[in-house]
């Protein structure tokens, strides 16, 4: 093993120094005297972003080639498939070691506090174990190949709006059994090359500077070995950060050698601190191969096919009355597709995501419609209204509105069934970085155009183009199908159309809730300075299980063309006294519809005796099975004590409280189709003296 110490010591302060700052906006510093590289990054979760022409850009890098574009995380999210995370992530390395970067600036797990974070399309989903099993998954399937990751951003970053200013404040229980919950499952399923801390402040002090955060939780308890790198531009004081477990502060410093002594001189960081960082720079550079361009092996084609792979489990299904999909030409002849989102299509997000992505690589939804439809059955395109130049044409005096209104009409009125392509990407982008959504609903003219092709055509399906929730208008119980394509990525056009026409029978299910209107009860965006998680716990699907009506669609909902039956639940064991708690759950799925498809079943748990407040059921566990129309398998979860405590502020530790517990199998958080229940006894349950304050510790 190599002996990191020896090196240190023959390092100069100057030298150690520069290693701990970016050499380029997105590059580490090498040194040539001691044989350290360069280590280039690239963001993002969904396709390696390359700045073509930027320094930082590998000169090997292929200019003439756009970056492929994956589905985005909350469409993988939808997937609910670790194995499509996986190959996703072998995927992207694949197009890092091609364009020379060494690590991969993601995967991003924040939580969904609200859905006007305007980065919800780069997170995965509103849940720590469906988002970190992903994430995790996604890390073990990108450093396969040596390609580093870098997992973030920790913590707490759950809105844009004042992200590099404002101060969070949440408890420790929320903060552990939630915000803090993705990371610890994140970690301990993969390793990943480095963790990067977030802009903002917990609690009254900056996460690059987060003792508690970097150094007590992140590397002490769960015993993170790897590199803890700065979000861009979030460290403010480098001494004070590195004293608190902070490695690399990216992009460059150029005065990071006098700040250092500076800092030496006021005592806010120790040699002790600056070498530490140092060994896990060179730790880190030693652990991140560096591999070859691997041009000969590499197919573009084959990349596309993974896009297509992974937007193709994503699509979600959200209702389907009367069977409305999928499209055959025994049920229909012509077919309407409105709204210009049928031809530029919305299939990622803004910011430091957003790829260069090739334009020939992109599918083109209305091209594949009518690839599908054939001869058989004839497609008409009407863009309908459109926001243009950044004036909706509405306001237009050129008669744009008159030619929109009567195109919508004559075509829904021409048509057997209306496919309406719409988007909340208008005149731009809606969902990005640095800014949050501010409105939640489609515009006007979109929901006006769903409104006109509803009057006109008793058959209209919405096709949705959004990163995440989204609050419909007075048209969703008017339609008849709608269907929630997220940002899809580069093969959005092909997948749509095969799920349109069934040739891919929809599997996606909501990674998180769609809603009917906003709660108001959120502090949100604070007030400038600080925002306040008073609503402790009850977030995501927690808060609206105690507020069924304002649900549009739960999370984990979402159909196939198929039919599923759950049936014989069992547990081995169901009493466990004074042990730690190993039981298994199975149950029978069966496919009892037509055709093959995949489900995703989902195991939740509720603590029934509990006295304290715990949300009405969490999800512990989750699967994905393809089954062919009759066939049945048998699905087992096991349940362990991880998945039956909370977090304890007294003892400082998870604790299971005695009592009964009970679990629950859905097809949806609102969908529970079999339960069963499991108890605990411990002699020593030290919970009620805890909460009535009578143990002190
Ligand atoms: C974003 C990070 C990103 C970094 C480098 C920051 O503004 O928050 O997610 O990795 O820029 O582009």
């Amino acid at each position: 093993m190599k002996n990191y110490k020896e090196i240190i010591a023959k390092m100069s302060f100057e030298e150690k120094a520069v290693l701990l700052t970016g050499g380029a906006a997105l590059s580490t510093c090498g040194n040539e005297r001691l044989s350290i590289p360069e280590i280039t990054m690239s963001d993002g979760p969904h396709g390696v972003r390359r700045l073509i022409g930027h320094p930082t850009c590998p000169q090997e890098c292929n200019i003439d080639r756009g970056d492929v574009c994956y589905p985005t995380a909350s469409a993988v999210g939808a997937t609910w498939n670790i194995s499509i995370a996986y190959e996703m992530g072998a995927a992207v390395a694949r197009d890092c070691l091609e364009e020379g970067i060494n690590m991969l600036l993601a995967p991003a797990v924040n939580m969904k506090r609200t859905p006007h974070c305007g980065r919800n399309f780069e997170y995965y989903s509103e849940d720590p174990v469906l988002s970190g099993m992903l994430a995790a998954e996604f890390i073990n399937g990108v450093q396969e190949s040596g390609v580093g990751t870098s997992l973030k951003h920790y913590a707490a970053n759950n809105q844009e709006i004042d992200r590099g200013t404002v101060n969070v404040e949440i408890d420790e229980r929320t903060l552990r059994e939630y915000y803090l919950k993705v990371f610890e499952i994140v970690l301990k399923n993969s390793n990943p090359t480095s963790v990067m801390c977030a802009y903002n402040k917990l609690n009254g002090i900056w996460c690059s500077e987060n003792k508690y955060l970097l150094n007590d939780i992140l590397k002490e308890e769960w015993g993170y070995g790897g590199l803890v790198v700065s979000d861009w531009g979030a460290v403010h004081d480098i001494g004070k950060a590195l004293a608190s477990g902070l490695d690399l502060s990216m992009p460059r410093n150029k005065l990071i050698v006098e700040e250092l002594k500076h800092c030496i001189e006021l005592n806010t960081v120790s040699m002790e601190d600056i070498d530490r960082a140092v060994e896990a720079m060179l730790k880190f550079t030693d652990r991140i191969k560096a591999l070859p361009i691997n041009s000969e092996k590499y197919s573009r084609r084959k990349q596309h096919d993974i896009a297509y792979k992974a937007a193709a489990e994503a699509i979600t299904l959200l209702k389907n009355d009367d069977n409305i999909l999928p499209i055959t030409s025994k049920k229909y002849k012509k077919i309407a597709v409105i709204g210009k989102a049928a031809q530029y299509p919305s299939f990622m997000g803004g910011g430091s995501s957003c790829v260069s992505v090739d334009k020939e690589a992109v599918d083109i939804p209305i091209d594949y419609i009518r690839k599908c439809a054939g001869d058989e059955i004839e497609v008409t395109y009407c863009p309908g209204f459109a926001y243009e130049d950044g004036f909706f044409n509405m306001q237009g005096n050129d008669g744009g509105v008159e030619r929109a209104v009567s195109g919508v009409k004559e075509a829904a009125a021409n048509a057997d069934i209306v496919l309406v392509f719409v988007t909340d990407n208008y005149g731009g982008e809606a969902e990005t970085e640095e800014i949050d959504r501010q409105n939640l609903m489609f515009p006007n003219y979109v929901n006006y155009s769903i409104a006109l092709a509803q009057k006109h055509c008793e058959n209209v399906v919405v096709i949705m183009q959004t990163g995440s929730a989204i609050i419909p208008y007075q048209w969703h119980d008017k339609v008849k199908g709608i269907v929630q394509m997220w940002y899809a990525g580069e093969a959005c056009g092909k997948v749509i159309a095969d799920v349109l026409f069934g040739k891919v029978n929809p599997s996606g299910k909501l990674s998180e809730t769609f809603i009917l209107k906003e709660r108001m009860d959120l502090d949100y965006p604070g007030d400038g300075v600080k925002v306040c998680y008073n609503e402790n716990n009850n977030v995501a699907y927690h808060y609206y299980d105690l507020h069924s009506d304002e649900i549009w669609y739960p999370f984990g909902h979402g159909l196939s063309y198929t039919t599923f039956e759950y049936s014989d639940i069992k547990i081995d064991k169901n009493k466990f006294v004074n042990e730690n708690v190993s039981a298994t759950v199975s149950f029978t799925l069966k496919n009892t519809g037509p055709l093959c498809g995949k489900e995703i079943v989902q195991m939740y748990i509720k603590a029934c005796d509990s006295i304290i407040a715990r949300p009405v059921k969490e999800l512990k566990k989750f699967s994905k099975t393809e089954l062919l129309p009759g066939e049945e398998k048998k699905i087992t979860f096991s349940i362990t004590n991880d998945d039956l405590v909370y977090y304890n502020v007294c003892l400082r530790k998870w604790h299971i409280e005695n009592g009964r517990y009970k679990i629950m199998i859905g097809a949806s958080s609102l969908d529970i189709r079999l339960s069963t229940d499991v108890e605990v006894y411990n002699d020593c349950d030290y919970s009620k003296d805890l909460i009535s304050g009578a143990m002190v510790l």
